[in-house]
């Protein structure tokens, strides 16, 4: 037995002193050591098992994932904010759903002692292993202050990760789907967009098109702000038949100009056309305006993003019904939602084997959720600013674009054979210049 307990702690020690990178500081001789000195207690029953390997495939071969000579590896261990992350190699033969099954992550948490162990690819055959003690976006985050310069339209800072860096989401030649339940938070998320850009939507280099098919309810609060404002299904259609004009114009004009890339400007602003819930348009538009409005969105979709016509469309139901031509949206952001099917239809088939796991977001983060975005296979867990009325309303103040100047009246008495070039105007009145 004590032999037992000799090998087993040289097996702690050696393996913990592997595993746990952040343990650091001079050792002297004879000076004893905790090895789980750096570890932090909720994660200190996981690194014993981790470290002993005995221990370990027992754990392996309990909860179905290793038998004899065929067991995982564990290649490395790291702490992170939220917990540990461990890199697995599976075994030959296993499918990528034998780890990822709720049953399984749920009895290799309890195993472990941690809250949660989220699974998911990183490459065929290996797995990112998160053992989740703390969630990092369980407080809310309030916006920072109001910003005056320095948008990047493809940077807007909209929020947090749960790595701790900024949330940044890409506007300027992208088009962005944001799907949610009732109250996940997709308010928030456009407000915070609004919010990022506001020094552009003020400068004339964005122009916001809102569609509140929800009878301007949500975004009426900041009707100053948008350029165009819409509710009514006629009122959104027609919009739309403009934007694919004013697409259309734009791309024959850079085509036959040779232009290469397309920047906004004030000249040419940014057509930014949000439509904040395209299911409330389908149930009160009749058959033919819901073909129109797949067709406007479809056209725009397409072939929007090069020309500076972007569209954000946010969506309580993911479903082909609702928003036909999802595929065509680069940017997906998935708050919570209700069913697994919904994630695989904002993310895809097999999202939630590689880590999107909207459906499983408590209704007591709104604001969170995963996103995921062409040429990367990852999904990041990210948290939207919270955005109060009273920031709304700061918002609106701040960055509503400055309304044109009226044109001076034209005078429709002018007799050009009357015209005295010396003539100043207000030079004879007795006050002057300044009356
Ligand atoms: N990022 C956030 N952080 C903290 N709380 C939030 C956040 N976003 C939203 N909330 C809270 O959740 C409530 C619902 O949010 P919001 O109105 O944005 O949801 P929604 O998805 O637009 O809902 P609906 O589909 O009903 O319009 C808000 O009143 C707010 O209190
Ligand atoms: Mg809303």
């Amino acid at each position: 037995m004590i032999t037992t307990i000799v090998a087993l702690s040289t097996v702690i020690a050696t393996g913990v002193l592997l595993w746990w990178r952040h343990l650091d500081g001079v050792i002297y001789p004879g000076q004893e050591v905790d090895p789980l000195a750096g570890v932090p207690a909720d994660l200190r029953t996981a690194a014993l098992i981790l470290t002993d390997l005995r221990h370990q495939r027992l754990m392996w071969s309990v909860v179905g994932l290793g038998s004899d000579g065929n067991w995982p590896s564990v290649l490395s261990a790291d702490l992170i904010e939220s917990g540990a992350v461990l890199d697995v190699q599976m075994v030959g033969g296993q499918k990528l759903s034998d780890w990822t099954n709720t049953e399984t992550t749920d009895a290799l948490a309890q195993y472990l002692g941690v809250p949660k162990v989220l699974v998911s690819q990183t490459s065929p055959g290996f797995l990112r292993v998160e053992l989740r003690t703390f969630d990092t976006l369980a407080a809310s985050v309030t916006a920072p202050g109001l910003a005056w310069t320095g948008v990047d339209l493809e940077a807007v800072a909209v929020g947090v990760r749960e790595d701790g860096r900024t949330w940044l989401l890409r506007v300027l030649y992208a088009h962005i789907l944001l799907a949610g339940a009732t109250g996940s938070g997709k308010g928030s998320v456009l407000w915070s967009i609004i919010n990022g850009i506001g020094p552009a939507i003020k400068a004339g280099v964005v122009d916001v098109w809102m569609a509140d098919p929800k009878g301007g309810m949500e975004f009426g609060r900041g009707s100053r702000m948008w350029v165009r404002f819409e509710w009514t299904a006629d009122g959104i259609l027609a919009m739309l038949t403009e934007a694919v004009r004013l697409m259309d114009e734009r791309s024959d004009r850079l085509r036959s100009a040779g232009v290469r890339k397309w920047y906004p400007s004030t000249d040419e602003p940014l057509i930014l056309i949000v439509i904040d819930e395209a299911a409330a348009l389908s149930s009160y538009a009749n058959r033919e305006q819901q073909e129109q409005f797949r067709q406007f969105t479809g056209l725009l979709l397409s072939k929007g993003r090069a020309v500076g016509v972007s569209v954000i469309a946010a969506l309580q139901d993911p479903s082909k019904e609702t928003m036909p031509n999802r595929q065509l949206f680069p940017v997906r952001v998935g708050l919570r939602l209700d069913e697994p099917t919904q994630t695989a239809m904002v993310h895809g088939q097999g999202a939630k084997d590689r880590g999107a796991l909207c459906h499983e977001i408590p209704d007591t983060t709104p604001g969170v959720g995963y996103v995921g975005e062409d040429g990367t296979t990852e999904f990041v867990r990210v948290r939207a600013f919270w955005i109060s009325d009273e920031q709304v309303d700061a918002i609106v103040d701040a960055f509503s674009p400055v309304p044109m100047a009226p044109a001076p009246p034209v005078d429709d008495d002018f007799d050009p054979a009357t015209f005295d070039p010396d003539h100043i105007p207000g030079e004879d009145d007795e006050q002057g210049w300044a009356a």
